[in-house]
């Protein structure tokens, strides 16, 4: 059976266990390889390191110990100069308090009243992809395009000189500097440790914080949208616990969370979705009779969710082959043991979530494209499928982007065939997101032409 396109794997004459000996540097090079078989990986470079795949050891460090397990020093490094202490880096108080008062903000109701900006988005994407139809596109670029567009009008939309592409340049040089933070950065090399202050010290990144501050003093004062935002639900909340409200900076910091770590992740996960569907013509005409039939020709909207399954569950398998998140880190703060090996305070804990989603102890199969592993999701070891988190810090966007791919999703599939283009397979590569290098270039025709 063919597959899908994965990172390369680095094969040693040597075998896996003959290479594992081999010294440091090749392991390090074999991890892709060799984390889909082993449990546990641990070794020095730098600082002590240990790779976490088996699911009751991650289920005991995301949820179980989590207060031993903190986010690790270098994510706090790399992302604290552009996103404060927000949600997304805080530990302790500092994050209870921002996660209680963020919570409700994620509610299914408020999630659901957000579709309306999801839907217009698929429609002007169909309408510039339409405009492509017959040649090649990179649906990488364009749903990049689509879901800032979504993030933008769900947080700063009517903002006092919101400058959208400006904005999006900003984010998007900043999230490339970001994802160029590689496995060896996480484990502790020092001098492989990026430079945060020449990362952003740039101009962009500071005009965008003003743009932000000054977007939410004016909607202070005018007061919330007809349909609230993301910023008005912000706004109007507050700790349950001690009623403290956000701040200017901290509202500031929690909103470019959001669109930092909402938009580029949803976008990869709706270009694999592609990628795999122009691999499998027949699953892709499946999902777009399941798609015709629920829409007609109208874009998606959340009342569809439910007469969507299969598009749900090629959502479900591009976030199991391509998780953008491939990478989480933690620092131990105690001593611990984890599957027999001894864990210092201070020992960097890494979770690769692309090796344990192909992990052959886990999986059946791991590497071909199957969504209906995903019909029965009870019958899934919830830590064996982990593209967002869990425990406390799971994403606090799961559902927002889950609903978001798929309205896009199906819109697109109802509309347009998708087919690979001979000799341009995207190239995933594996840093700290998983990213399609030079992104994903399909052939786009209408849909039901032949
Ligand atoms: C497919 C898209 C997405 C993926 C794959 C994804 C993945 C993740 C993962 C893996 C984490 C946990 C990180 C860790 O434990 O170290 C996380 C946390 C987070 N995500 Fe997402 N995310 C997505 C979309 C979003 C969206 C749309 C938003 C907001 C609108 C968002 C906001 C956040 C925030 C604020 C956190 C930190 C939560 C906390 O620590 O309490 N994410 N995300």
């Amino acid at each position: 059976m063919p597959q899908p396109v994965r990172v390369p794997l680095h094969t040693q004459p040597l075998g896996i266990l003959g290479s594992l000996q081999a010294g440091r540097r090749d392991v390090l090079e074999l991890i892709p390889e060799i984390a889909t078989h082993a449990p546990i990986l641990s070794g020095r470079t730098g600082k002590r390191w240990h790779m976490v795949m088996d699911p009751d050891a991650l289920r005991r460090i995301l949820r179980d110990k989590v207060e031993d397990y903190p986010k690790s020093d270098v994510t706090k490094l790399i992302l604290g100069p552009a996103i404060g202490n927000s949600l997304f880096v805080a530990e302790g108080e500092a994050w209870l308090w921002q996660r209680r008062t963020a919570a409700p903000v994620f509610s299914h109701r408020n999630v659901a009243a957000l579709a309306p900006v999801m839907s217009a988005a698929a429609d002007r994407s169909s309408a510039r992809i339409a405009a492509a139809v017959g040649r090649g596109v990179d649906v990488f670029a364009e749903m990049v395009t689509a879901t800032f567009e979504v993030i933008s009008d769900v947080t700063f939309s009517d903002g006092a000189g919101f400058d959208r592409d400006a904005v999006h340049r900003a984010i998007e040089s900043y999230i490339g500097q970001t994802a160029k933070v590689s496995l060896l950065d996480i484990i502790g090399a020092p001098p492989w440790v990026p430079r945060p202050s020449r990362m952003f010290a740039g101009a962009a990144m500071r005009d965008m914080k003003r743009v932000a501050d000054a977007t939410i003093t004016q909607r202070r004062s005018t007061g919330p949208k007809p349909v609230p935002d993301l910023l008005d639900l912000l706004l109007a909340g507050e700790d349950p616990a001690s009623h403290r409200k956000m701040t200017t900076a901290e509202l500031r910091d929690n909103l470019l969370t959001f669109i930092v770590a909402g938009h580029e992740t949803t976008a990869l996960t709706l270009s694999w979705a592609l990628y795999l569907c122009a691999f499998d013509p027949d699953i892709q005409a499946q999902a777009r009779a399941e798609a015709q039939a629920a829409l007609g020709d109208r874009a998606a909207t959340v009342a569809d969710l439910a007469a969507l399954p299969l598009t749900r569950r090629i959502v479900d398998e591009a976030l199991r082959l391509y998780p953008p998140a491939a990478f989480l880190s933690r620092t131990a703060r105690a001593a611990d043991t984890l599957l027999g090996r001894e864990v210092r305070a201070g020992d960097t804990v890494v979770l690769p979530i692309y090796a344990l989603h192909r992990h052959h102890a886990l999986w059946r199969d791991p590497d071909a494209f199957d969504p209906s592993r995903f019909a029965d999701p009870k019958a899934i070891d919830r830590f064996a499928y982990l593209p967002f988190g869990d425990g406390p810090r799971i994403c606090i966007g799961a559902s927002f982007a889950l609903q978001e791919a798929v309205i896009i999703l199906a819109t697109l599939l109802a509309r347009f065939r998708f087919s690979r283009i001979p000799g341009k397979d995207p190239k995933p590569v594996m840093i700290l997101t998983l990213r399609p290098e030079g992104g994903v270039w399909l052939r786009v025709d209408p849909a039901n032409s032949e």
